[in-house]
């Protein structure tokens, strides 16, 4: 089987929980974002949430102005954030289900229930030239609903594989693995992410058929104690030494990069 390249998104979101902690300007996500190309990342993602959390509307805009890789906008279906994109026309966006209460993102977007609420934000974002990807669960009715609604791509979420363990996480493996190659069955670019940490990316990484993973919050945790360059160099390596001969070659490359 022939491996391709495995891009590594580096989340940065949790950069600006931490500024936020106590206002101000430091740490500062743009420069986060830099390092994170100097360490080897293909692209930057950061959620810009409806409660501004942690990314402010002026980090995107410095994102999408300043950083040298391709942007990953992840984002809620709604005017007010396709606005947003429409503003700063990122290389992506990842459109995820958001709920204010939530610590993180809990679970995937149900496309398939929502196919004509989503099917105008999608064909809004694909004409303006965004690559639009759906962040669902690795479940072939929200591959085929994706699909059905023009989106190119998918993320599925594999925080239920990251929680698991033992044969509960093994099922959530098989899972993602069937729904990876439902994606090339019905021509999505397939992507991974949510939870992933050094002793879980391997197998996701393994799966040839996913083209992208996206990290943030065990690469920002881990560089306390390593440093967000290591951390990204160290996930970066552990990518490449699952796909023989499907090492990246090179930044921003990548199949629809
Ligand atoms: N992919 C999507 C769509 C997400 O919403 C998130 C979290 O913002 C991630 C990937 C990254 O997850 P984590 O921060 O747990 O690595």
């Amino acid at each position: 089987m022939t491996f391709r390249p495995l891009r590594l998104g580096v989340n940065i979101d949790h950069v600006a929980t931490i500024r936020n902690a106590r206002g101000g300007r430091h740490p500062d996500p743009v420069r986060a974002a830099h390092l994170a190309a100097a360490a080897g990342a293909d692209g930057i993602t950061a959620h810009l949430r409806e409660d501004r959390r942690h990314i402010a509307d002026r980090d995107i805009e410095r994102l999408a102005n300043e950083i040298p890789l391709p942007l990953n906008l992840e984002m809620a279906a709604t005017e007010e954030m396709l606005a947003i994109a429409l503003r700063h026309r990122p290389h992506a966006a990842c459109i995820v289900p958001e709920r204010r209460e939530e610590r993180t993102t809990e679970g995937g977007l149900d496309v398939a229930g929502n196919l004509e609420a989503l099917r105008p934000i999608v064909g809004r974002l694909v004409e303006a030239g965004v690559r639009v990807s759906m962040f669902i669960e690795a479940d072939p009715r929200q591959l085929d609903a994706a699909k059905a609604i023009g989106a190119p791509v998918v993320e599925l979420h594999t925080g239920a594989y990251c929680d698991h363990e033992g044969e509960a996480r093994d099922r959530e493996f098989a899972r993602i693995q069937a729904a990876a190659a439902h994606a090339e069955a019905i021509g999505l670019e397939c992507h991974a992410g949510h939870g992933l940490t050094f002793d879980t990316v391997k197998p996701i990484a393994a799966i040839a058929t996913i083209v992208e993973l996206n990290i943030g919050h065990f690469l920002v945790g881990e560089a306390i104690f390593i440093g967000f360059d290591a951390a990204i160099r160290r996930m970066r390596a552990l990518m490449d030494e699952s796909r023989p001969g499907g090492a990246r070659q090179g930044a921003g490359q990548g199949a629809e990069a």
